[in-house]
């Protein structure tokens, strides 16, 4: 076991309610509770819902991990705690919760960015961050690329997505197929018996005129519009769905647009690691088009193994012990929640 900082990591930015324990760059334990049934026949997170899941499951999850991972609060070094962006409500419970086990325990608190959460849990598998590293982010709510430095304190968007996140366009089009909530999952489950070239999907915003002004940005609205229409056509002719290879054609048409601009990315930046993160990294089949494209432009691919993938403590306690490590500064007991915040911000320091 590596030694430095116990800290413990609390996310509740959306649906799951996640506590995870790291001491330096080892994981002790990742426990998750997940409101996601609660939401599904809505087809979407409900915040009130969610806000109140978690804060029914706050403190029995903070125990079992504590339980599991054979520490108790007062061993602890360190907490952090996810300060957005995410679901205002859901944000409070979880901020307001570290907040008082620091103030009760008298230790440090840092006020974390999600997002860099979902890049750095990777160290926990995967050894330290290389100095400089292209993160492509992509989860529910966000779909980026990112020039990384190893302190993570320095992040760069390269690019975004225009309209949906990679997430959202997995789950509107399995509402489409008929499939449950949340769709990703059962998309890449579906697709493993179709056919990916069955149905030729748009690429969003690689055709030339497009990449002068966005080689970096992602765009799946049109691509969730064109299957969408692609089914009422076949309905209509009373053709029977494949939705095998529907799901199939779509989950290529989005991980060849993903995989094709961080490759290109890292080569535009002479990067020669890219680190993939957030829920979407979870999907088999963008993970072995990453690894094959990665293969023939000689970069390393980090991926974290899909349980990390998608939102959980742990990534956050990860941050934390980083930033412990770094000596930074914690975080004032002010510091707000931020449903909008910056990739660039890793950590909101105070109400400032
Ligand atoms: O990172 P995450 O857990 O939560 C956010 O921060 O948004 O990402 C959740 C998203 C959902 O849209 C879900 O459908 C998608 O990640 N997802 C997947 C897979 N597992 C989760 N998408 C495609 N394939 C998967 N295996
Ligand atoms: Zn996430």
């Amino acid at each position: 076991m590596s030694n430095g900082p116990l800290v413990l990591g609390i996310e509740t930015s959306c649906d799951e309610t996640g506590v995870g324990i790291v001491r330096g760059t080892t994981l002790l334990v990742d426990a998750v509770a997940s409101s996601v049934e609660e939401h599904a026949r809505f087809g979407g997170v409900v915040p009130e819902v969610a806000s109140r899941a978690h804060l029914e499951a706050m403190v029995p999850t903070i125990e079992r991990a504590c339980s599991e991972a054979g520490v108790s609060l007062s061993d602890i070094d360190a907490f952090a705690v996810t300060a957005g962006p995410g679901l205002a409500g859901a944000l409070l419970v979880g901020t307001a919760s570290a907040k008082a086990l620091a103030v009760a325990l008298g230790k440090p608190i840092y006020a974390v960015n999600h997002l860099a959460g979902h890049v750095v849990v990777d160290e926990l598998e995967h050894g330290p961050l290389p100095e400089s590293a292209i993160g492509l982010l992509v989860s529910g709510g966000h779909s980026s690329l990112l020039l990384v430095h190893d302190d993570a304190q320095d992040v760069t968007s390269l690019g975004a997505t225009l309209d949906d996140a990679a997430g959202e366009a997995f789950d509107k089009v399995a509402r489409l197929l008929d499939l449950p909530f949340p769709g990703g999952p059962h998309i890449d489950r579906v697709a493993r018996d179709g056919n990916g070239s069955a149905i030729a999907f748009p690429r969003g915003l690689t055709a030339s005129h497009d990449m002068a002004e966005h080689e970096f940005d992602f765009s799946f609205s049109g691509l969730k519009t064109s299957v969408a229409r692609w089914i009422t056509k076949e309905k209509a002719a009373g053709t029977s769905i494949n939705v095998a290879d529907v799901a199939a054609s779509f989950q290529e048409a989005v991980v060849d647009v993903l995989t094709r601009k961080a490759v290109a990315a890292c080569l535009a930046n002479d990067a020669q690691h890219l680190v993939i993160g957030g829920g979407v990294a979870a999907n088999s089949r963008l993970r072995a088009l990453a690894q094959e494209r990665c293969d023939e432009a000689g970069i390393s691919l980090r991926v974290p193994s899909p349980k990390l993938c998608t939102d959980n403590g742990a990534m956050i306690a990860a941050v934390g012990a980083k930033l412990v490590r770094q000596g930074a500064q914690p975080s004032t007991l002010d510091f707000p929640t931020a449903s909008v915040l910056p990739v660039s911000t890793v950590v909101v320091r105070d109400a400032g």
